[in-house]
């Protein structure tokens, strides 16, 4: 929810800082801080709104010159996004600067207890808590280390806090409970943040960091123990993206790059998966044939854009495997007592992987002896981790706020994951998986296709911008591309948007429909069912009621023409894959009205890119 960094090492602390936070301001945009330590002393700089009023803050203040540094960049949770609320906290004896991501849960009783010890809070936060505790452990002369480890043994909910001692020149303490935090391994120089994103500039050797622990870091080296104070091994590896791709690249928006870039990512998604011998080889899938055979529910739970993922792969599972397939919003997930036995396997879909509800349905499910597969498109994060086994989706960083690559990739190491269910199942021939993956990996090429022809689609954004309600029909797959379509349009255009399933219209929402209100509608391809007509005739209902329709339907299909204002053509694709081209489409409208009405499109208001709280 937010993103923090820590930097110890030869280079100008500040500046490694500011570009880090930059990198992840994705992760929330409240406020922005950073703290230095210099000749012994702390000093801090913070600020409500974007990073750009920190910057124009230490342009006027600027701070000392610094090897050692904390920042911070916020989503609010306690206390209203403002300058005193913005991390670092500085603890009141001056000892300890922390930076936290998360939700303390008793932040009350602690906050009680350091104020009764002599502690004087200056915010209405949760997380001064962490920094007067700790600044009071130093001042009994415990390292920062052993009172990092104390202060987190006592506190509940979620954590991960970075901080430093102004006693410690050379010195980083950081914990992580329930929200990420990764170390950056340069020479010489040491970085913790909550994405590789933030250091990739200076490495790409990282080191994961698991459930409670602590790890110290100094110019030279690090070291991670568990909260009890066991040395344990951090998990090195090496991150297989660049600084490249966490830069714009010549777009105006991440966002837009990212749309653009869904070739390639499910190109990347698909790739390895296939082997000469026409077999699926799903090789993270270390759960053991006998148990997916056993297999006789399917859950899949998500939010947001990862949950229309899921609702779209609900179809192909149950196609293709003929098990039972539950989609389920992971925050109503846990709360309903759901029905999961050794033999359900729970499917989560999570882009950043660190979605609190999406993990907290993790663990829910594990502790009632299911398996779980995640797809996941975040190395190391902690859904995969915590999971039996994990589909990455190799998409690359996704910056935008609105996920895009994300979804399209979610729906390819879905359908991967069916197809594999089918195999091992024998539900499928292997000359039907094999006509599957043919076509799945033929849809790069199409969805270039729709991105090479989005003339049509700014036109029509640059007609509709002024709109103050657009609805999004769809049947069967086309219902979640109807729900996707809309979830873009409301969070980056700030526009009332609805998805329909086509047919449930005339049960109430038709009701709606005004005179030239724009609907978006997905046509399924002219197949062997009814479903194409079906569609067709829900587009007449609308339109006779005077709505302005703009249809999503395969190139060569006129049967929509006399119903139809716009017509936007799509590459010929099966039901099943056409939610890979039909989106594509509707992201984009959303990003130019978004970009024509001045919005700032990769950092809509309000949200953050992944929430780490519940
Ligand atoms: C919408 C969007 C969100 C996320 C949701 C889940 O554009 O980005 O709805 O899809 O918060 O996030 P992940 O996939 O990281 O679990």
């Amino acid at each position: 929810m937010c993103g923090i960094i820590g930097y110890v090492g030869p280079r100008n602390a500040e500046t490694v800082v500011i570009d880090g936070l930059r990198r992840m301001e994705y992760r929330g945009y409240d406020s922005a801080g950073i703290a230095v330590l210099s000749d012994g002393v702390l000093s801090a700089r913070k600020k409500a709104g974007k990073l750009i009023n920190l910057e124009t803050e230490l342009e006027v203040e600027p701070l000392p010159s610094a090897q050692l540094a904390i920042g911070h960049t916020r989503w609010a949770t306690h206390g209203a996004p403002n300058d005193v609320n913005a991390h670092p906290h500085l603890s009141s004896n001056g000892r300890i600067a922390l930076v936290h991501n998360g939700i303390i849960e008793n932040f009350a009783e602690l906050r009680a207890e350091a104020e009764s010890r002599g502690a004087v809070f200056r915010s209405e936060t949760d997380t001064e808590v962490a920094a007067q505790l700790l600044g009071l452990e130093v001042a009994d002369g415990t390292e920062l280390g052993d009172a990092m480890r104390a202060i987190c043994r006592r506190l509940e909910g979620a954590f991960t806090l970075v901080a430093i001692d102004a006693a410690e020149p050379d010195r980083i303490v950081a914990a992580r409970r329930n929200s990420p935090l990764v170390v950056g391994v340069g020479e010489g120089e040491m970085f913790v943040a909550s994405d590789v994103a933030a250091f990739i500039e200076f490495t790409r050797e990282a080191v994961e960091m698991g459930q409670d622990e602590v790890v110290e870091v100094t110019r030279d080296g690090f070291r991670v123990t568990d909260f009890a104070g066991h040395e344990v091994q951090g998990k090195p590896y090496h991150v297989d993206w660049d600084l490249s791709a966490a830069e714009k690249g010549g777009y105006d928006w991440f966002m837009r790059k990212e749309i653009y870039e869904q070739p390639k990512a499910v190109q990347d998604t698909l790739l390895g998966r296939y082997n000469a011998k026409r077999e699926l080889t799903l090789d993270e899938i270390r759960i053991a044939d006998s148990d997916l055979k056993r297999v006789d529910k399917i859950i899949v739970v998500a939010c947001g854009t990862a949950f229309y993922a899921g609702l779209v792969a609900k179809y192909a599972i149950e196609h293709w495997c003929r098990i039972p397939c539950e989609v389920e919003i992971a925050s109503e997930f846990r709360y309903r007592d759901p029905i999961v036995t050794p033999n359900t396997l729970l499917v989560t879909i999570s882009q950043s992987g660190e979605t609190a509800d999406t993990l907290m349905a993790v663990r829910h499910a594990r502790e009632q002896g299911a398996k779980v597969v995640a797809i996941c498109n975040t190395n190391g994060a902690t859904i995969p981790r915590e999971s039996d086994a994990v589909i990455y989706t190799h998409a690359g960083p996704e910056i935008g706020v609105a996920s895009t690559k994300g979804f399209t990739t979610q729906i390819a190491a879905a359908y991967l994951l069916g197809l594999y269910l089918a195999q091992v199942r024998g539900t499928k021939f292997g000359d039907e998986v094999a006509a599957v993956m043919a076509e799945l990996e033929s849809m790069p090429a199409k969805i270039q296709q729709v991105l090479d022809n989005t003339g049509q689609i700014h036109a029509l954004a640059q007609r509709l911008r002024d709109t103050k309600s657009v609805l999004f029909l769809g049947r069967h797959v086309g219902y979640p591309v109807a729900l996707e379509g809309a979830l873009k349009l409301k969070e980056i255009a700030y526009l009332h948007a609805e998805g329909f399933p086509a047919g449930e219209l005339k049960h109430g929402p038709i009701a709606l429909v005004e005179q030239d209100m724009p609907i978006f509608v997905v046509v399924p391809p002219r197949g062997r069912d009814q479903l194409h007509d079906k569609v067709i005739s829900n587009i007449q209902e609308v339109r006779a009621r005077g709505a302005h329709t703009i249809v999503l339907v395969e190139e060569g299909d006129t049967t929509v023409e006399p119903y139809a204002d716009e017509i936007v053509y799509l590459p010929k694709a099966s039901t099943l894959l056409q939610p890979l081209l039909a989106t594509v489409p509707l992201q984009i409208f959303a990003c130019q009205v978004a970009t024509l009405l001045g919005h700032d499109v990769d950092q809509p208001r309000n949200l953050a890119k992944s929430v780490t709280v519940e």
